[in-house]
């Protein structure tokens, strides 16, 4: 048997059937793993954390990509700045652990010495000539929309993220995000390609059969259905659901609560989908009885029924928006088989444990969810890797988000593929 070169990443991208899951070659290669890194999680607006990761003055928090990590700081000017972690001395990483609080930033092998917003006050046995205005941290790009954390490792970011700020900004600063805390925070490592944690992430295709908790607040409808293979009991489910949305939009409109579908996932660099849903059964929360988990609504809301305001970004996250708390998902590729998602729910400040809320009661559908959905990645980790598998087609109705991933994902490989840069 003599073995057949591998397809250049861009002979795969020019023979994608429209519509179809990915060749193999994309979930596996070791490669196009690498390129993943370079092109999409160094080029583009990579959601990494929230405000309240680093409440006060002197935390850090550290965030790893690939081979780059990123120190994001809240300094004594109160404003969050992101630099890389490494020392300008010989390159010794400045902090080894997921979170610190500091005075200064203390290289720990020669005492190089950098203030909270990256200036190196303190080198020894430098010598005359030693300018320490050149020696700062390097700094990296990072913005925050509406409390949420996003950085790009790029020279130049994509500029659009302007965009999404101006759009996003109204439907998310309601919940007031930067005056919240974190009540909880798992790191799991899904076993599976990044891409098809967002695939999954990107549909409700696969909810009723697999998501019992998630399915009491959730309405599957609201992710689209083939209106031909329902029976009439469901096809009334359905149309109720419509009607029900339109309702709640005008309803929480009128109320100061942007809600309406903005959509740009697969036009944008920084692409991005927005949606305020309402919640089945009591409207309140995602939870497992609907209702509030927080008896301290979120900023000005005084409403306990808003739904829940979801947000999707290219590439990596998505968020849960509701009137009591946020769910925050972010996904980060660790190898081309492990994908770690970090979840983070967020509660009113000066809500108190036990007393204004249960744990428990907080996050018990998505932890669930979340173990449901690291399973199913799983077993289609499992099976891209089989050389029976080919591409199969997506649901016309209900997975038009998992094409525009898919799409998103072709075009921006494609246009930073080094053949494209030189071109
Ligand atoms: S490597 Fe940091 S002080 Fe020397
Ligand atoms: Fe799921």
């Amino acid at each position: 048997m003599t073995a057949t070169a591998a397809p250049s990443i861009s002979d795969l991208i020019a023979r994608r059937k429209a519509g179809h899951s990915l060749e193999a070659d994309f979930y596996t290669r070791p490669d196009i793993f690498q390129a993943d890194l370079e092109l999409i999680f160094g080029r583009h607006w990579i959601y990494v954390g929230v405000e309240p990761d680093v409440p006060e003055a002197g935390d850090v928090a550290v965030v790893d990509i690939g081979a780059a990590s990123v120190l994001i700081v809240r300094d004594d000017d109160m404003r969050i700045r992101a630099f890389h972690n490494v020392c300008r001395h010989r390159g010794a990483r400045l902090i080894s652990t997921p979170k610190a609080v500091v005075g200064n930033l203390v290289c720990r092998y020669h005492a190089w010495t950098y203030s909270l917003d990256g200036k190196l006050i303190f080198a020894d046995h430098m010598g005359e000539g030693f300018d320490p205005g050149c020696h700062g941290l390097k700094p990296v790009h990072l913005r925050s929309i509406a409390g949420l954390l996003f950085i790009c490792l790029a020279e130049e970011p994509p500029k659009d993220i302007e965009a999404l700020a101006e759009a996003m900004t109204p439907y998310l600063t309601l919940h007031d995000l930067p005056n919240t805390k974190i009540a909880k925070s798992v790191d799991l490592i899904e076993r599976g390609n990044w891409k098809l944690t967002m695939e999954n992430n990107r549909e409700c295709y696969h909810c009723g059969a697999n998501h019992p908790e998630l399915t009491i607040p959730l309405f599957a409808y609201g992710f689209g259905f083939s209106p031909n293979t329902l029976d009439e009991g469901e096809l009334e489910q359905a149309k109720r659901y419509e009607a029900l949305v339109k309702d709640a939009h005008a309803r929480w409109e009128a109320a100061g609560a942007p809600s309406r579908e903005i959509e740009h996932l697969a036009d944008r660099i920084t692409g991005f989908r927005t949606e305020r849903l309402p919640i089945d059964q009591s409207g309140q929360s995602q939870t497992m009885d609907t209702k509030v988990a927080s008896k301290k609504l979120l900023g000005q809301i005084n409403d306990p029924a808003m739904g829940g305001l979801s947000f999707w970004t290219q590439p990596n996250s998505w968020h849960h928006f509701m009137s009591d708390h946020i769910v925050t998902f972010s996904a980060i590729p660790l190898s081309p088989t492990e994908t770690l998602v970090r979840t983070k729910w967020l509660v009113h400040k000066d809500a108190v444990e036990g007393v204004d809320y249960d744990l428990d009661n907080l996050t018990g559908v998505w932890e669930a969810t979340n173990r449901q959905d690291a399973d199913l990645v799983e077993i289609t980790q499992a099976g891209v890797a089989n050389p029976a598998y080919e591409p199969g087609p997506y649901s016309p109705y209900t997975e038009g988000l998992v094409e525009k991933f898919a799409e998103w994902y072709l075009a921006r490989l494609a246009a930073n593929l080094p053949e494209a840069v030189a071109a």
